[in-house]
């Protein structure tokens, strides 16, 4: 798959940077809290060498993340209490950027807290006072949202907890950041099945709450999704959830196109001004005719899913076609593997 056209090599560096989840044939919640910055071989090459990650897709889903925003502003608020901490945030982001991507991206001090910031991928070249708003031509949340391909959360820690106090979120898996904005981190985990009787929440609370700024963190979580769509939002349910709902009825050609192994990378800094911790939500997806080309990740998904208990299946959202993709996995001669 070296592939001569553009979009040829695109479709092949996703496969290659692809983050397949499984390291074994069952799959169990766990705090599978890592040091990031490490990275991951897979079977078809490798991921995770930096917290944040540009692909072939920047450009379409920063504009998808704007036209998003445009018919929903509720996808990104700041309480007031949480504005220093998207600067913070912001500046963050900058520095990871520049130091991820320095043949495009500069952050350089100036005097007097000034900042001179450039991105050439996006055509900007920006200077700014660190906290005065109307140095940027948006809130800071909103300029940096524009530049990263990661959703953004901002949680507050006060009183021994971590609290969803600001983000960012256009590409959430089921969940409406809307609805959780003020919530604590216990209070947003709840519906999650076997977490709290596994102690699995706490403990990654108790390890975010001592988080050190320049030692991020990381973990995956996984799905199944229909469509490839990235605002899998409860506020969209109307435009993706019949998809879903009528995905048994399809042939197998559309099942292994429309079926996408969706996996979050997602990533915990503390920001070193405010003491806010910062959650980065990297969404990548594969079609299942896809997976299938790669042997070992074909015979691992069918053995994960196949073994996954109901409950969890069940809080996924894929129950109904859980076993129809077990099915199509197994079904499917390995029709060549990516060099
Ligand atoms: C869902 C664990 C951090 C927000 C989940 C799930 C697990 C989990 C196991 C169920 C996912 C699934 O079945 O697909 C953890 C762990 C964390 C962590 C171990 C350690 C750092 C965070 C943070 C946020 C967050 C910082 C902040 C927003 C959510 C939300 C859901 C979720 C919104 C969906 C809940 C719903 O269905 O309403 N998390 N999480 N998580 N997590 Fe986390």
């Amino acid at each position: 798959m070296s592939g001569g056209s553009g979009a040829g090599t695109a479709a092949a560096d996703r496969i290659r940077a692809f983050p397949f989840p499984f390291a074994q044939d069952s799959y169990r919640y766990s705090t599978n809290l890592g040091p990031a910055g490490q990275p991951v071989q897979t079977s078809t090459g490798r991921w995770g060498d930096s917290v944040l990650h540009i692909d072939a897709g920047y450009a379409a889903e920063l504009a998808e993340r704007r036209a998003i925003l445009g018919r929903d502003p509720s996808r990104m608020q700041v309480l007031p209490h949480m504005r220093p901490a998207a600067w913070d945030a912001m500046l963050t982001l900058m520095q990871e950027l520049a130091a991820t991507y320095p043949d495009t991206m500069a952050l350089h001090r100036e005097p007097a807290g000034r900042f001179r910031w450039t991105n050439r991928r996006r055509g900007i070249d920006q200077r700014f006072s660190y906290g005065d708003p109307s140095t940027l031509p948006q809130a800071p949340l909103a300029f940096i949202g524009d530049q990263v391909q990661e959703d953004i959360v901002l949680l507050d820690q006060r009183e021994g907890q971590l609290f969803v106090d600001a983000g960012l979120v256009c590409f959430a898996s089921n969940w409406s950041f809307g609805f959780d904005l003020g919530m604590s981190f216990l209070e947003i985990h709840g519906p999650v099945p076997r977490v709290h009787d596994t102690g699995v929440i706490t403990r990654a609370q108790q390890l975010l709450l001592r988080l050190q700024p320049d030692v991020p963190y990381r973990r995956t979580n996984w799905s199944l999704a229909v469509g490839g769509h990235l605002d899998l939002s409860t506020e969209t349910y109307p435009e993706w959830g019949p998809g879903r709902d009528r995905i048994h009825e399809v042939d197998d050609a559309t099942f292994g196109a429309e079926v996408h192994l969706r996996v979050e990378v997602q990533h915990l800094l503390r920001l070193p001004e405010t003491g806010c911790v910062m959650f980065l939500i990297r969404t990548y997806q594969l079609p299942l005719e896809v997976i299938a080309e790669v042997q070992p990740w074909r015979e691992r998904l069918a053995a994960v899913l196949a073994e996954l208990p109901e409950d969890m299946a069940d809080y996924k959202g894929f129950t109904a076609y859980r076993n129809r993709a077990v099915d199509w996995l197994s079904d499917r001669a390995a029709s060549g593997s990516v060099d």
